[in-house]
């Protein structure tokens, strides 16, 4: 959809920022915006128990579905700018309710959520525009999906077409295994999302984040970063939403990054620009490098978790400036990310069970921490009666480390995660082994 807006509520100023979500991610967004001596107060609703720990932040209990409310309580407050962090309210259209009322917001429209709520829409549009990626095949019925599988020879892996908070990928070790997947997501494991399945070829190579701040017609990268998706040290286990990450990561140099530039960035854009998609937002291209090149894993229409903790202690106190122009459709292009010249490392403390069942509620106890080039983002907590901090979701606690070198920056996060404790506790002790020098690795 364009946008035809140029006269916006609060034209130029930026006193009153509203962040939308509750993770360690929303949380890393207001400190970063706050560093901006032009805002006032960072609003995040709902935000979570840490949230009113970072300088000038304030949460707002109000259901963002009841629109009517919502826009009283956005008027109150003089909202000069909205940063939409999670895909659910932008695949629901929150952020073209909120164009519509004149709010600068930084964040796609229904349309260019698409590319992360339908993943079998994002490979047609990557087909379209010639964007590298993995083979795929589109079923509709087991049926369809038994055929394709028992008729190729290469391994596959199964995806759910739809949202489903990052669980709705299988890889598969065998043929009777994608059938199985196939069936479960069918038989409505992850209701709506699973009307469509897409099969894709399985590719090789390390994964890497890559994001595009765009304002409809130009675009500036952001500093790259690697997650840690897997539960367990040495990449094993089930798939999380990511248990640790650092920024910048070597292992795109800028041969190679400028060669993601021609084949995967900017064809997307002039992609969605073809399709009269004016998005003003974040792209999150998922890369995984293989022999023949970078191909496109996933899009996301948002900041990854917790790839956004570790990347804004990096930015200076521009960044929030770069979201607004963003939202304004007014970036040049040609602005530079002023960024500190330390590198920055994150290790996720979670609940035991995640990704599955977990228990919640527990007391978390936290003791002596450097707090040097150091942050503690909340992903999931809240507070008692008693003011007392408690865990309040899988993922509970980011700890975000900058320095010299990753062996500093780790060294500093783990020293840090000794001084934190909560029942069931758990975290990956290699997070960074990729880029610490130090790091060795038994068996
Ligand atoms: P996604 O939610 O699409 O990012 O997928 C989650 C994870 O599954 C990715 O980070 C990859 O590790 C893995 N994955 C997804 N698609 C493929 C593929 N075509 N080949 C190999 N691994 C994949
Ligand atoms: N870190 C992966 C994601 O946010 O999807």
């Amino acid at each position: 959809m364009s946008i035809n807006s140029t006269s916006f509520k609060g034209n130029s100023k930026l006193e009153n920022v509203l962040i939308i979500g509750n993770g360690g991610r929303e949380n890393s967004l207001a400190w970063a915006i706050q560093k901006n001596e032009l805002v006032k107060k960072v609003y995040l609703i709902p935000g979570n128990a840490g949230s009113e720990r970072i300088n000038k932040c304030e949460r707002i209990s109000i259901d963002i579905n009841n629109k009517n409310e919502l826009i009283k309580k956005l008027d109150l407050l003089k909202i000069n700018l909205i940063v939409i962090g999670p895909e659910v309210p932008l695949a629901n259209g929150l952020a073209d309710f909120l164009r519509k009322k004149d709010y600068k917001v930084f964040g796609p429209g229904k349309d260019g959520a698409r590319l992360e709520y339908s993943k079998s829409w994002a490979k047609e549009f990557m087909r379209d525009a010639n964007i590298p990626t993995a083979k795929f095949w589109k079923v509709n019925s087991l049926e369809e999906a038994t055929k394709i599988i028992y008729s190729l020879s290469i391994p596959l892996v199964v995806k759910a077409d739809g949202l489903a908070s990052g669980k709705g990928v299988f890889i598969p070790n065998s043929k009777d295994e994608c059938l199985k997947a196939a069936e479960s997501i069918f038989n409505g494991k992850f209701g709506n999302s699973g009307n469509v399945v897409v099969l894709e070829e399985k590719i090789q190579g390390p994964e890497v984040s890559v994001f595009a701040l765009c304002d409809g017609e130009k675009y500036i990268l952001l500093p790259t970063a690697q997650d840690h998706k897997r539960l367990n040290d040495k990449d094993r286990g089930p798939n999380t939403g990511g248990m640790g990450a650092y920024s910048p990561t070597p292992l795109l140099t800028q041969d190679s990054l400028d060669t993601i530039v021609k084949e995967i960035i900017e064809p997307t854009i002039n992609e969605l620009k073809k399709r009269n998609i004016d998005y003003r937002g974040v792209i999150y291209f998922g890369l995984m490098i293989t022999d023949v090149g970078a191909k496109v894993i996933e899009y996301n229409c948002r900041f990854g978790d917790p790839e956004c903790q570790t990347m804004m202690p990096l930015m200076d106190q521009s960044f929030v400036s770069l979201l607004e122009k963003c939202s304004m459709g007014k970036l040049t292009g040609k602005e530079k990310i002023n960024t500190s010249d330390k590198v920055s490392g994150c290790v996720i403390a979670t609940s035991k069970g995640y990704p599955n069942e977990y228990n919640t509620g527990f007391p978390i106890k936290i003791g002596k921490i450097d707090t040097t080039d150091c942050q503690i983002f909340d992903s999931g907590t809240s507070l008692n009666e008693d003011g007392e901090l408690l865990t309040d979701g899988g993922r509970v606690l980011s700890i975000v480390c900058q320095d010299k070198d990753f062996d500093m920056a780790f060294e500093k996060a783990y020293k840090n995660l000794k001084e934190i404790n909560f029942d069931g506790i758990y975290f990956r002790n290699d997070i960074g082994h990729q880029v610490r020098e130090n790091f060795s690795q038994e068996n």
